[in-house]
């Protein structure tokens, strides 16, 4: 099984990256998982518009075949910092490029919304901001692993859970960076076990119906 982890931070070998790096030495200990890491700032894409909605450009080689490997991916973990309550532009232009991907835009729900079309990916968050652990758990709407939770649910695909932590130093912490590698493998477990949602998003979303 395939597994696409996405390092999305402007800053190579920081905080996100790291946890990433870590998080990938544990889903490399589970057999029958093969892991690509791909850097996002190493994928030349443009701005979303109306243009470019149904698929990349003539000129976008590598998001055509990031979009090929995702297709054909079982997971996706994606590693992302806090930017002002959300992420970096680069993450957030790739999830609004890739709703030709993520949605069928002639299906539609009983709100008038696009039907998901990602159902076949199992994801995972890595999170790193400035803001401690206790007041991300209280202002949990404030920070990206909510955000990127809804709009992967949104997507239909599987989320399997979001890893936050605020230690600026995260990338020399021994225990969050073990974390990680515990998280990983246990990550890969589930995407070869073929497992559904966590169990916040089995209690908290409901899929509109169609
Ligand atoms: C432009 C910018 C905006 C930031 N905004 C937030 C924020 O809104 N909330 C937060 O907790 N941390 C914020 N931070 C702190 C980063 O999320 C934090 O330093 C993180 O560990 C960086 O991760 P990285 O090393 O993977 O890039 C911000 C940092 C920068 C550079």
């Amino acid at each position: 099984m395939k597994i696409i982890a996405l390092s999305t931070s402007p800053s190579r070998n920081r905080n996100s990256d790291t946890m990433l790096d870590n998080f990938i030495i544990g889903m490399n200990k589970v057999a029958g998982i093969e892991v690509e890491k791909i850097y996002l700032e190493d994928i030349p894409i443009d701005f979303y518009n109306y243009e470019n909605s149904t698929g990349p450009a003539l000129h976008e080689e590598k998001f055509r075949d990031l979009i090929g490997k995702i297709e054909n991916s079982d997971g996706l973990v994606i590693a992302t910092p806090t930017y002002n309550f959300s992420v970096p532009a680069r993450l957030k232009n790739f999830i609004d490029r890739i709703r030709f991907l993520a949605l069928d835009l002639t299906k539609h729900n009983k709100f008038g919304q696009p039907v998901g079309k990602l159902s076949y990916l199992r994801t995972y968050f890595i999170v790193s901001g400035g803001t401690p652990n206790w007041a991300e758990t209280i202002l949990f709407f404030a920070f990206p692993s909510f955000w990127l939770r809804g709009v992967f649910l949104y997507f239909d695909a599987k989320v399997l859970g979001a890893f936050y932590t605020g230690n600026i130093k995260a990338f020399e912490d021994k225990v969050i960076l073990d974390k990680c590698i515990k998280k990983g493998e246990r990550y890969a477990n589930m995407v070869k076990n073929k497992k559904g949602n966590s169990i916040l998003e089995r209690i908290f979303w409901r899929a509109p119906q169609v």
